[in-house]
Parts: structure tokens; sequence; C-alpha cells
């Protein structure tokens, strides 16, 4: 399994192949995915370990991607330790009764292993059915929310377009935010922690909201947390792959929050963002994941750009290694027969 190419990749180490795996693999765009998920609500689904397992395997057997990303939310840790909230179709995640004060933070538990059972059981049984799966065995990407994501939602009580409540939270009430960020970093370093005990090879942070702030906001009021998590599982030996959504302007601070590859989003130029990471780090991405409706031969152009822009940046030294995925999560309404064909076309072309 450590000679496959996606923990080579994230290691710095030159992989047979680039490899590939896809944000959001694990479901949506999948019709065996809609059949298992019938009538069972999302969360329930994420405390299920038969349904994990099932799922994180789907995109594995159908595409033969590089790595399993582990079916689950960034929300589910906050489930699990009694936060009221549910994930809303068409919506995502939306919190009953908003964070808002310091009395609010303290009445949030911190997250034990022993509130999450069924994660442990999932991760046990996929690293037994992955390390059959694939020339080398397939790794398995666990993953939490990084703080500021995560806070967002628990501030605002929803998704938001303009993070007003958040912000207002940062800038205004600096020990309430400093109470709150510390306890989702707490958290969410658990929730990495179980994954990697039980079994995963390398883990994802996902701070998708974060690039709504500007990066001395960022340096000052978001890194401080997200280095938290990114410690406590670099403690681990595992890579830590680091995300972000409009991040351009943070890449180099994202990773040095601690990351040893940074996801880069598909608005920005790939070439661009490899000199902003440095030549410490690897890169993940980041082809537009609108493309899969374009006709497959401009999808397979543009990812062979991407190809050749990294495979040179890595010859050159200027990054240690690529990862090839979308620059965000699979849109629901991809076809999976325009996947398959990406998947193919990045084994064969490198
Ligand atoms: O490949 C995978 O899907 C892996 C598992 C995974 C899910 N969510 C499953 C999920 C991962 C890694 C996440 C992370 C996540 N969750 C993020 C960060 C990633 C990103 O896309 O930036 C965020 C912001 C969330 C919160 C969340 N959960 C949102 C915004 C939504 C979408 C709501 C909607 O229906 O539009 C969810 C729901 C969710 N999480 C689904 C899945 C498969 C869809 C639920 C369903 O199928 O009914």
């Amino acid at each position: 399994m450590q000679s496959s190419p996606f923990l080579r990749a994230a290691r710095g180490e030159r992989p047979g192949h680039t490899p590939v795996w896809f944000m959001r693999q694990a479901g949506r765009s999948l019709p065996e995915y809609h059949r298992v998920r019938a009538g069972v609500a999302m969360l329930d689904a994420c405390m299920d370990a038969d349904l994990i397992t099932e799922i994180t395997l789907q995109p594995v057997r159908r595409y033969g991607v590089d790595a399993a990303i582990f079916f689950s939310d960034i929300v589910l840790p906050l489930k699990s330790i009694g936060v009221d909230l549910e994930i809303k179709p068409g919506v995502g995640p939306v919190v009953a009764s908003p964070v808002r004060t310091l009395a609010d933070v303290e009445a949030i538990p911190e997250l034990t292993p022993e509130h999450l059972p069924f994660i442990t059981e999932a991760v046990g049984n996929l690293t037994v059915e992955l390390a059959g799966m694939g020339e080398h065995g397939t790794p398995l990407i666990g993953f939490a929310g990084a703080p500021f994501t995560v806070a967002s939602y628990l501030v605002e009580g929803g998704p938001s377009k303009e993070y007003a409540k958040t912000k207002a939270l940062m800038f205004g009430a600096p020990e309430v935010w400093d109470a709150l960020m510390r306890k989702i970093a707490g958290i969410s370093a658990t929730f990495l922690e179980v994954q990697v005990a039980a079994g995963a090879s390398a883990v994802q942070l996902f701070d998708s909201w974060a690039g709504a702030v500007n990066p001395d906001d960022y340096v000052r009021y978001v890194q401080p947390y997200s280095r938290i998590v990114l410690e406590r599982a670099g403690a681990l030996g595992v890579p830590r792959i680091h995300f972000g959504v409009n991040s351009a302007s943070l890449l180099r601070q994202m990773g040095e929050a601690g990351a040893d590859v940074v996801g880069v989003d598909w608005r920005t130029p790939l070439d661009w963002a490899i000199d902003r990471i440095g030549s410490e780090r690897g890169v993940q991405g980041n082809l537009d994941p609108a493309l899969v409706f374009a006709p497959t031969e401009v999808m397979l152009e543009r990812a062979g750009e991407i190809i050749d822009t990294a495979a040179a940046a890595v010859a050159e030294g200027r990054i240690r290694g690529h990862v090839f995925n979308l620059g965000h999560g699979v849109i629901p309404s991809t076809d999976p027969a325009q996947l398959q064909r990406l998947t193919d076309f990045v084994h064969t072309r490198s």
C-alpha cells in the first residue's frame, strides 16, 4: 500500500503514473449510490458502518481511482456529540440553535473516540477490502472539516454567501471566536485521529469556505486553528492534504498551516498556484468540474494540460508531486462514463 501511486505522490516521491481521485466521488452522481441511499437520511447513512463501507467502495470499483475518500460529512462529528443539526437535501447542513456566545461554545461537548464506533468499524472494514483493490491496494483518505468552514455552519445556522454573522463574531468577539475555533479544532483533530487509528492512510482537511477571508485575516483568525488540526494529524505520520475553494490568495498560507499537499480550486491557474505553494509541498487538482459536460476530447485536452504542467514543475523541482483531481467536487449530474474516461486518460497519459 505504501508504494501505491497516490501515497508516493503525496509523499513527494515519483509514482509510475499520476494518481487520480475525485472530491465527492463517493456518491451523488452514481446510480448505485442513489439505490443504497433511497429512504435513508444523509446523516443516518453516515452512522451506518455497512452503508459507509459500501458507498466508499462504489467509485473505486467503478473507476479504479487511486484513492478512496471516506463517506461521511464535515458536520458528522457535531451530530455525534449531540449538536442538533441535519443535512437538508439541496441545501446543506442546518443547525437548530446557532452558536453566538461563549456559553454556546462551552455547551458543545468534546469529541471522544467513543462517540464514533461506526467510524472505527467502517474504516476497519474498508481497510481490509481496499487492500485487495488495485495493483498495490487502494489507500483510504480520511477527512475532516477545518475550523473556519465548520464554524461558518455553526454560527450562521446553515449555508451562507456573505458569512456576515461568522465574521461579526471573528472581528467583534475575538475571545468567543478563539474558544469556538479551538473547540472545533479539537473535534476535527479527534475525528481524523479515529480514522487514521482504524487504518486511513492519508487525510484531507476541507476548508472549503476559507476563501471568504483575506490573507491577513486568514493568518490571524483561521490558520492557527487549522494548524492545530494538521499538527495532530502530522503526528500520525500520514500525508495531509489541505483544500479550499477560491483560495488563490491563500495557497502559501494554507501550505504553511502544515500541509504536505495543497489542493487547488479550478479557478486558479495551476502553474501560478504551483509557484505560490512552493517546492516543499505537493499540489492536488484542478480540472474544472464542469468540463465533464464538454465533449470528451475537450475535457481530455484540458486534463492533459494539467498533467503536463504539473509534470514539468515536478521535473524542475518547483513542486514535490502532483495528485490529479477536479478543482472542487463532482457535480451531481455528472455522467459517470466521463469520469471513467478521465480516470483512464490520467492513468495512460503519465
Ligand atoms: O466523495 C464524497 O462525497 C465524500 C464524502 C463527503 C461528503 N461531504 C458527503 C456528502 C465529503 C468529503 C463531504 C465534505 C463536505 N460536506 C464539505 C467540504 C467539501 C466541499 O465540497 O467543499 C462541505 C462544505 C460539506 C457540507 C455539506 N454536506 C454540503 C454543502 C452538502 C450538500 C447539500 C446538497 O444536497 O446540496 C452536504 C451533503 C452531502 N455530503 C452529500 C454527500 C454525499 C449529499 C447528500 C445526499 O446525497 O443526499
